[in-house]
């Protein structure tokens, strides 16, 4: 695919793509909005440098792709519920989304994409891994595939959310999505299981759909599905959530790493 307002240039075959020319903290024109959409499509994670987003221009650019979701089981910011702050300092006793996954897919309808900016990096370290869910989808045999085509999977928030947040009262949320979703822009078919949220494939026996899943989560951690962002400060990273799964590393305590997340509703899996 060819772009006219600003370049892109992937980083791997399969998964993400630098986009350079382009400042994210002005109104977007049409052509770029539409050439954004083409890229993320294209591409499934983009990533852009030297972006200086306030609370507003990072949700005006995140308005372009859909509506803002607001979290379903973290606390957004105080004027702004549509912003989660990522943070983690000396001080932190966890990151959040160490584990590999695609966010919230407890969610009926788990969002479109997330778009992750932060200001403050730690010298070393901190890097995000995203992975294509497409291409874990396309490495399995064809019997792998007409196996899983048709099945459904429990996609639960409660292990997840309370043991950080340990409320009583609280429900987080649980839902049932089909175990290969097919995106609803490219009409790919990728793999939509991940190992914090999914808890069991529906149809068939505890000990079955874990060995499965076992299977699937090793599988979609292939190497050769990745790519690896390095942060800078100022950097935004804006991925596809219906097709790839992401990791955020800690490997840089107790340095500071900060900054903000919008995510961008999404719907119901199919
Ligand atoms: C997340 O899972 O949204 C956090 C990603 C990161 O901090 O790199």
């Amino acid at each position: 695919m060819s772009y006219e307002v600003f370049e892109v240039k992937p980083m791997t075959a399969r998964i993400g793509a630098e986009v350079f020319g382009i400042d994210l903290s002005r109104p977007l024109s049409n052509r770029q909005t539409v050439e954004l959409k083409d890229a993320i499509a294209e591409h499934a994670v983009l990533f852009f440098r030297d972006q200086h987003l306030d609370h507003e221009s990072h949700k005006a650019f995140g308005r372009l792709f859909g509506e803002l979701a607001i979290h379903s089981s973290v606390a957004g910011l105080d004027d702004h519920p549509e912003i989660v702050a990522i943070h983690a300092d000396a001080n932190s006793k966890f990151v959040a989304g160490e584990n590999w996954h695609s966010d919230l897919t407890c969610d009926a309808e788990p969002p479109m994409g997330s778009i992750l900016y932060l200001h403050t990096v730690p010298e070393y370290g901190g890097d995000t891994l995203f992975s294509s869910m497409y291409a874990a989808y396309d490495a399995l045999s064809p019997r792998m595939q007409a196996y899983l085509d048709g099945l459904t999977a429990v996609h639960d928030a409660d292990h997840v959310y309370r043991p950080l947040f340990p409320d009583v009262d609280r429900r987080y949320p649980c839902s049932t999505h089909p175990v290969v979703r097919t995106h609803p822009v490219t009409g790919k078919k990728s793999l939509f299981v991940n190992a914090s949220y999914t808890t069991r494939i529906t149809e068939v026996s505890k000990e079955e759909s874990d060995a499965i899943l076992n299977y699937l989560y090793q599988h979609c951690m292939n190497p050769n599905f990745q790519v690896r962002f390095r942060w800078k400060p100022h950097s935004v990273a804006f991925w596809d959530n219906r097709c790839t799964q992401h990791l955020a590393t800690w490997d840089y305590f107790p340095q500071t790493r900060s900054g903000f997340r919008v995510t961008v509703a999404g719907d119901k899996p199919f």
